[in-house]
């Protein structure tokens, strides 16, 4: 794993210390719907704050477009992360100039501050010199703790870390620690389970994952585009007919690499993309003209238990079915929970991220029994993909 720096290598007693977190939260209504980023974060802020920091937090949130619209405020965050940190938290209506280095410089050990959205200043996305210049006059030192938002080369996840001595926070630690040991220097065989709705979105990371995994399980609407790639009708499933000629180069190579793909067995097929519509199991060969798809049957599901079994490592990113409505759940529910108890067992270390998985693990009850759920989407779709993600790569060295 690269070399980085963390919060074991700093004395943050009295320093003003810039802390990039990310607080892009969902929000329905004007009210956070999943506190998961913030109580991830609070163990950081808790201990810098004990060990006598001065901390300042900053965040993007939403995608504001360098303007200040006023429903991508931060303010809102401000009492949430007060509440699950247990202390006050102070908030500055911009994330740099005078107002926010005015605060900055007022804080007394120990206490903490909230800047305003960094994506207010079209210069964020832009990584724009200027603006990490404003942000590195805040404090005397920078942690990220952003893993969910280090594909982004942005001025306060990259660009500062090159003004400011740079660590990593907790969170970004454990993420990096964690998937360093699902990918970077797994036990093996390791097995990596591949979801979602189409091949074209996930072809780096399938290339990628081909290359580095024993064992690729692939599930989800894309599994339909391999299928009929491989000559087999799959009615009115959804899948990806120019994606064909794509889907047999993956297998070859995959083939090449040692690396095996393995394809459902059999298919839950419904009349509609509806809970509860009218279903039945069918063979490869038996999905009905006017049917789709919406699961992978029960031969599939014992299959791919079966090399769990057997595998050490796990890295799963996306459902195997539409596990939003019932009972297309019924695979990735049983993959979860099997996944949950090898995990409890000792058996396997099981990672899983990216897109709709985790509300796919917790649906199933199981997040919370892996041995890491990451925080991040696009972070650790990039990552997936072998990519270097700036943010993490501005720590090295
Ligand atoms: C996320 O929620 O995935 C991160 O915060 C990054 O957000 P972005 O996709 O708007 O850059
Ligand atoms: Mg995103």
């Amino acid at each position: 794993m690269p070399a980085f720096r963390t919060l074991d290598d700093l004395d943050p007693r009295g320093k003003r210390v810039l802390l990039r977190a990310d607080l892009n939260l969902p929000v329905k209504d004007g009210k956070i719907t999943d506190m998961t980023r913030i109580e991830r974060l609070c163990p950081t802020i808790a201990e810098l704050a004990s060990k006598g920091a001065r901390v300042i937090v900053c965040s993007h949130f939403d995608r504001p477009k360098g303007k200040r619209v006023p429903e991508m405020s931060l303010k809102p965050m401000q009492e949430a992360l007060a509440r699950t940190l247990g202390k006050p938290v102070g908030f500055v209506d911009d994330c740099i100039g005078a107002e926010a280095e005015a605060a900055a410089n007022a804080l007394k050990d120990g206490e903490v501050l909230l800047l305003e959205n960094t994506r207010y200043h079209a210069g964020e996305e832009k990584n724009d010199p200027a603006l990490a210049q404003g942000f590195a006059k805040l404090a005397d030192v920078f942690v990220n703790d952003a893993f969910s938002a280090a594909h982004r080369a942005h001025a306060s996840t990259e660009g500062v870390a090159k003004l400011l001595p740079s660590y990593a926070g907790r969170l970004m630690q454990q993420e990096l620690e964690a998937l360093d040991a699902a990918l970077g220097n797994p036990q093996r065989p390791v097995v990596a389970i591949v979801g979602g709705a189409k091949v074209s979105t996930k072809l780096d990371l399938l290339g990628n994952l081909s290359s580095k995994v024993d064992v690729l399980v692939i599930g989800g609407a894309m599994a339909n585009t391999f299928l009929a790639a491989q000559g087999h009708a799959v009615g009115k499933s959804l899948q990806e007919a120019e994606m064909h000629g794509t889907a047999r180069e993956i297998l070859a190579a995959a083939r090449k690499n040692g690396c095996e793909i393995v394809l459902p067995l059999d298919l839950v097929v419904a009349e509609g993309f509806a809970a509860h519509s009218p279903n039945k199991v069918v063979g490869l060969d038996g999905v009905p003209a006017e049917m789709m798809a919406l699961d992978v049957g029960p031969a599939t599901v014992a299959d791919v238990l079966q090399r769990l079994s057997a595998a050490k490592t796990l890295v799963w990113n996306g459902p195997f079915g539409a596990f939003e409505i019932a009972p297309f759940d019924a695979a990735t529910v049983a993959v979860a929970k099997k996944v949950a108890r090898l995990t409890e067992a000792g058996q396997l270390r099981s990672v899983g991220g990216g897109g709709d998985t985790v509300s796919a693990l917790r649906h199933a009850g199981v997040s919370e029994r892996m041995s890491y759920v990451s925080s991040a989407g696009g972070a650790f779709l990039e990552w997936l993909e072998g990519k270097t993600l700036p943010g993490v790569a501005a720590l090295e060295g």
